[in-house]
């Protein structure tokens, strides 16, 4: 399995920071884990261009369910594919606060990802008051199941675990509880997909830092993480991806 650091750039960037992924590049040629930076949808052409030949993956931060028509403002998956991208995160926390991104309608768009042949970050995770009411597995246990298409696989199918309360926050879970988290996802994976299941990587995600992340990437099912604020910065994204190559 090659591990995988992921950066999500969220709403932030402009053609000026793409100095950032020439910084990366030079600083990381040959990386020894797989890196994946999902830029705003505005930058993935001009990003593609500078990764073009190198080991940068690139991918959207969400796609809308269908192939194309009268859905003004929307992205469609094969859109990204397009511009550059392999990859397209589905489901982040912030989609389903913002946007009111049901199970159902991050399973679409994974379908729809995966026939316009991107691979689906799907994300799950709980939120603080979830946490604190003892239903941490229960939330996940939901959103994986309606989230996560059938047929998933290595091939089409990334989930990440952000505990919501994690993201911006500057707080992480116990290793112990991202453990238990991580332990639980890939069960659940093999239970519902079999032999299949064994190659998904399960990201870690919410406030990784180059400080935490030796110490996440050694917690078991741990494949990688899924990276907000530190991957906006060529040299603390770069420091993470050093990290989990270490693995
Ligand atoms: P931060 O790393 O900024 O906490 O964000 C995590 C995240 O939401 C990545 O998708």
């Amino acid at each position: 399995m090659r591990r995988l650091a992921a950066g999500n750039w969220k709403m932030n960037g402009s053609t000026a920071s793409l100095g950032e992924i020439r910084s990366l590049l030079a600083d990381h040629p040959d990386p020894g884990c797989e890196m994946l930076i999902c830029p705003p949808a505005t930058l993935l052409a001009p990003m593609a261009a500078l990764a073009a030949g190198t080991a940068l993956s690139l991918g959207g931060q969400d796609c809308h369910q269908n192939t194309s028509g009268a859905h003004t403002g929307d992205v469609s998956a094969a859109m990204l594919k397009d511009a550059g991208a392999g990859y397209v995160i589905l489901g982040h926390s912030e989609r389903r606060a913002d946007h009111g991104e049901t199970d159902q309608l991050v399973a679409q768009k994974a379908l729809a990802a995966r026939e316009a042949g991107l691979v689906a970050v799907i994300c799950l995770g709980e939120t603080g008051g979830e946490r604190d009411a003892g239903r941490t597995l229960d939330v996940v246990g939901a959103q994986l199941a309606g989230s996560v298409p059938d047929g998933a696989s290595a091939a089409n199918t990334v989930i990440a675990y952000e505990p919501v309360w994690a993201i911006g926050t500057g707080r992480i879970p116990t290793l112990e509880q991202i453990a238990e988290v991580h332990d639980f996802i890939a069960r659940a994976l093999n239970a519902r997909f079999g032999s299949a299941a064994g190659a998904i990587r399960i990201l870690y995600g919410g406030s990784v830092k180059p400080s935490n992340a030796g110490e996440i990437f050694a917690v078991p099912h741990v494949h990688g993480a899924l990276v907000g604020g530190a991957s906006l910065k060529a040299a603390d994204f770069g420091a993470i991806v050093s990290a989990l190559a270490a693995f």
